[in-house]
């Protein structure tokens, strides 16, 4: 079978094409609101009282070089192969469709539970926030499927994820300019955060620095990199994009920048003003503030944390819709997910069908089961990508003039391998078996499905022709 028959970079004209409106600066602000969410707000606190301690930032460091590694491989596929899919369009590429789909299959996976993660804390903080209130709460719809404890099905996941397929399926360029208001409101209060933390900041906080030595250091790293994940939705706006060769570059690598550079000072600050044995808690960026006596900023920066959970589900709803688009689009999914709303000229009905979905896994599944498959998968998709830049090198030579190139290859390609690794270490057996049952489903979809109807068939009757 021929499972390595390589897609085309000039692909004909499609009867599904999307208009071309985004910018550079509409990029980057997807970019973010896809980055800056959970991992920041939520997961630090437990990163930082389990793992790293105050090395929480180094962390956060080494998690952001593994990022810029494999970044660097992104921007320059999108750059030369710029059309919406993302991975799964520049691996059918270099590799062909088979390994081009399983990318894919990965890269849905990860966008796909990272937004059913996301919804999921997001519940915990409004939850933490109704407590507050002392506003009562039926048990059983207040978290995910678990009889022995009485809850059956986390009601706020699935109707904030009602309200994000909602948003998303009326227009692209609504929901991104919410985005983009919310992105503004998140900031500023990130910002507030550090400029008043940092008068709160006990060097004593920091001792002992390493209280798990490197490992510690590690294993947050393996964490924390959710923090950094939804970089990628930049490419898959591609086909909406202005100029792509240039600005999807210029996004992902923007959003990562910006990112990394917070990320670090927010938990310098965070375990600056805390002793970590103290963050193992849902809200701790919030909770910081309480803890030096500022209740009222706690609470605004809870309500700034919800609204930004909020703006990382629309980011990547709106990702994982252009990519399940632009596999059925080339026939490996059903084409009825292809078809776009006739007034608003987006895949609305994929869009729907992603949200339930994504409903009912954020409605069951609990939080940390989630976001650890979500990590494996985008480390091994990424690894993909690394082996994919040495690959198109030498089969296309380097990318023409004006078009972003990884510096030094390979050296930098095999880094970032090497790197994924690393963390993939990291992760868990349970969570490794998940990602194999995962990934075999992938494989027989293509097998039974994919492979047949892909629109290649028509193309390769069309040249036997
Ligand atoms: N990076 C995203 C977050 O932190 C997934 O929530």
């Amino acid at each position: 079978m021929s499972y390595f028959r390589k897609k085309k970079i000039d692909e004909p004209k499609s009867r599904h094409m999307m208009e071309r409106h985004l910018t550079a600066k509409d990029l980057i602000v997807l970019g973010l609101g896809a980055i800056v969410g959970t991992g920041i707000f939520v997961i630090t606190g437990t990163a930082a009282a389990n793992t790293a301690g105050p090395a929480l930032s180094l962390s956060f460091v080494l998690a952001a070089v593994v990022i810029i590694l494999s970044g660097l491989c992104f921007a320059e596929f999108a750059a030369r192969i710029p059309v919406i899919g993302g991975p799964y369009a520049y691996m059918s590429v270099v590799f062909g469709e088979f390994i081009g789909w399983m990318t894919g299959w990965l890269v849905l996976c990860e966008f796909f539970l990272a937004v059913s993660s996301v919804a999921s804390g997001w519940s915990g903080y409004v939850h933490g926030f109704l407590d507050g209130l002392d506003l009562p709460f039926p048990q059983a719809l207040s978290a995910a499927y678990y009889p022995a404890q009485g809850t059956y099905v986390d009601i706020i996941a699935v109707l904030v994820l009602l309200l994000v397929t909602w948003l998303v399926s009326l227009e692209a360029k609504q929901a991104l300019r919410l985005n983009g208001i919310m992105l503004f409101v998140k900031f500023g209060l990130i910002a507030i955060f550090v400029v008043l933390g940092m008068f709160y900041m006990k060097t004593d906080n920091w001792q002992p620095f390493l209280p798990k030595g490197f490992g510690g250091v590690l294993q947050g790293a393996g964490l924390v990199y959710f923090a950094f994940l939804g970089f990628d939705s930049v490419s898959m706006a591609a086909e909406e994009v202005i100029e792509p060769q240039k600005n999807v570059p210029r996004g992902i690598i923007g959003s990562i920048i910006i990112s990394t550079i917070l990320y670090i000072i927010v938990t310098l600050v965070l375990t600056g003003m805390v002793p970590y044995t103290s963050l193992n808690v849902k809200d701790p960026v919030a909770f910081a503030m309480r803890f030096v006596g500022h209740k009222n900023i706690g609470a605004l920066i809870s309500i700034g944390a919800i609204m930004t959970l909020l703006t990382v589900c629309i980011s990547m709803m709106y990702s994982l819709s252009r990519m399940v688009y632009a596999l059925a689009k080339d026939g490996l999914l059903p084409q009825s997910l292809a078809r776009l709303d006739p007034k608003r000229h987006n895949p609305k009905r994929a869009t729907w069908i992603l949200g339930v979905l994504t409903m009912i896994f954020a409605g069951i599944f609990p939080l940390q089961v989630l976001a650890e498959i979500t990590n494996l998968s985008a480390l091994v998709y990424l690894f993909m990508m690394a082996v994919g830049i040495l690959k198109i090198r030498k089969d296309m030579g380097k990318p023409a003039h004006g078009e972003f190139q990884v510096p030094l290859v390979p050296i930098v390609p095999i880094l970032s391998m090497l790197m994924c690794v690393l963390l993939m270490t990291q992760l868990s057996k349970a969570t490794w078996i998940v990602f194999v049952i995962w990934t075999i489903i992938g494989w027989l979809i293509y097998v039974f499905y994919g492979h047949a109807h892909s629109i290649m068939n028509e193309e390769i009757k069309e040249e036997i022709r």
